[in-house]
C-alpha cells in the first residue's frame, strides 16, 4: 500500500523554530516527526511513501537523512510559489499514487499512533469513498469536526466558530481514499480536501470514519509541540538512575548521544535533550526541549522552554516559561528572558 504525506504547509504558528525547519522534521524526543511516521507506516504494511511538499521543505528533509524503514520514499513538489493545499497535492500525486489500490494521505505534522490496517479494513467493510480517522478533543474549533453516527460521517465541518462544532470529535489528519477521489480534485489548483472534497462525499453519503486509540497530538504551537514531547516521552521507559555522577537527571528525561553534563547539575523532569548538547555546572532543566548541539554555561536555569540548535545560553542566564529561542541564538551571560519571549535564529540577546 502507498501513503501520500502532507507537508508543505508554512507552519507560522511555529516560528522562531520553523524559519529553520519545517514541521514534520521537529524532533519528538530526540526523533524527527517524519521518522515516527515512517517508522508506524512501514509497521502497518505500506511499502511506498510519497512526501507532498514545497522545494524547500524537500531540500531539508534530503539533508536530514532520515532512516527508511525499508520504506520506497517518493517526493512531489507542489510548483513554485503555488501552494496546492491540502487537496492538490492528492490530484498532482495522481500517477505516482495509481489507480488500481485505496491510499493513505496523512498530515505530516501529526504525532498519532494510528492503526492503519484498522483504517482500511472499516475503509472496505463500509465501502466509502474516504475514510477518516477520528480523535476525541476538549476544545475542537480549530480542527475539522464531524458528526459520527456508527460509522458514517453525516457532517464534516472545517474550524467550526465558537459553539458551532458538531461533536467533540476531529478529524485526527490521517485517511484512506479511493482512487475515486481524483475525480473530485481539479488539477493544478489550490484545494482543500476538508473544506472542497469531503462535504461533497458526505452529501453522497460515502464518507466513514473510525475513532482511533492510541496518543494523538498536533503540533500547531510552541506549547503543543512541548506537550506533545512531554507525552510521547510519558510512553517511553523512564530514564536509566545512574548513582554515582556528580549530577541529577530525574525522570522522566530523555538524553540523545553525546551529551555532557557538569557538576551538581539538575537535569529534569521532563527535560528532553539533543545530540550533543553541553552543559556546565549547576545548571537546571526542566519540563524543556533542548534541539542539539547548545550549549548552556554554569548556572543556567532552563524552564518550560524550547531551545533551538546551535544556540549558547550565557553563565547564570534565565530562560523562563514559554519562551522560544531560535537555532543558533546567542544568549549572553546573566540575561533574563521574560516569559513567553520568541528569539529569531542567530540573534545576539545582550540584555
Ligand atoms: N504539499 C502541501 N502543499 N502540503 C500542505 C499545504 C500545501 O499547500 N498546505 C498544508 N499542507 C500540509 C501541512 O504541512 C500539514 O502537514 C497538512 O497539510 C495540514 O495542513 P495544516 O495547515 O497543518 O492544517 P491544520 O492543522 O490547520 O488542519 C488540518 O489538520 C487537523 C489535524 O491536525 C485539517 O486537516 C483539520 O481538519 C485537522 O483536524
Ligand atoms: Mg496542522
Amino acid at each position: 500500500m502507498k501513503a501520500l504525506i502532507l507537508a508543505g504547509g508554512f507552519a507560522t504558528r511555529l516560528r522562531p523554530l520553523s524559519c529553520t525547519r519545517p514541521k514534520t522534521l521537529f524532533p519528538i524526543v530526540n526523533k524527527p516527526l517524519l521518522q515516527w511516521i515512517f517508522e508506524r507506516l512501514s509497521k502497518d504494511g505500506v511499502d511506498e511513501a510519497i512526501l507532498a511538499v514545497n522545494a524547500l521543505t524537500k531540500f531539508y528533509i534530503k539533508q536530514t537523512k532520515i532512516p527508511k524503514q525499508g520504506l520506497k520514499i517518493k517526493f512531489s513538489v507542489d510548483p513554485p510559489k503555488k501552494p496546492l493545499g491540502t487537496g492538490g497535492p492528492i490530484k498532482k500525486a495522481e500517477k505516482l499514487l495509481g489507480r488500481s489500490e485505496p491510499f493513505i494521505v496523512l498530515n505530516g505534522d501529526i504525532y498519532a499512533e494510528i492503526d492503519y490496517k484498522k483504517l482500511l479494513e472499516t475503509h472496505k467493510k463500509t465501502k466509502a469513498l474516504a475514510t477518516i480517522a477520528l480523535c476525541k478533543v476538549e476544545d475542537p474549533c480549530s480542527f475539522g469536526v464531524v458528526e459520527l453516527e456508527e460509522n458514517k460521517i453525516r457532517r464534516f465541518v472545517e474550524k467550526p466558530a465558537r459553539g458551532q462544532a458538531p461533536s467533540d470529535l476531529i478529524n485526527a489528519g490521517a485517511y484512506v481514499l479511493d482512487p475515486e477521489v481524483f475525480d473530485y480534485i481539479p488539477k493544478g489548483k489550490h484545494i482543500s480536501i476538508e473544506r472542497d472534497v469531503f462535504p461533497k462525499i458526505v452529501e453522497q453519503g460515502r464518507l466513514s470514519g473510525l475513532i482511533i486509540e492510541g496518543l494523538w497530538k498536533d503540533i500547531g504551537k510552541p506549547q503543543e509541540y512541548l506537550e506533545a514531547n512531554k507525552a510521547v516521552l510519558d510512553t517511553i521507559k523512564n530514564t536509566k538512575k545512574d548513582e554515582k555522577t556528580c549530577f541529577k537527571v530525574n525522570s522522566p528525561s530523555a538524553l540523545d548521544k553525546d551529551v555532557s553534563i557538569g557538576e551538581k547539575s539538575v537535569i529534569g523532569p521532563y527535560a528532553i535533550v539533543g545530540r550533543n548538547v553541553k552543559i556546565g555546572k549547576c545548571v537546571s532543566i526542566s519540563n524543556s526541549i533542548i534541539l542539539s548541539d547548545t550549549e548552556i554555561c554554569d548556572y543556567a536555569t532552563i524552564k518550560g522552554a524550547i531551545i533551538g540548535e546551535g544556540a549558547h545560553i550565557g553563565e547564570s542566564a534565565k530562560i523562563n516559561n514559554g519562551c522560544v529561542v531560535g537555532d543558533k541564538v546567542k544568549i549572553k551571560d546573566k540575561v533574563q528572558l521574560n516569559e513567553k519571549t520568541k528569539v529569531c535564529p542567530a540573534k545576539e540577546i545582550n540584555f
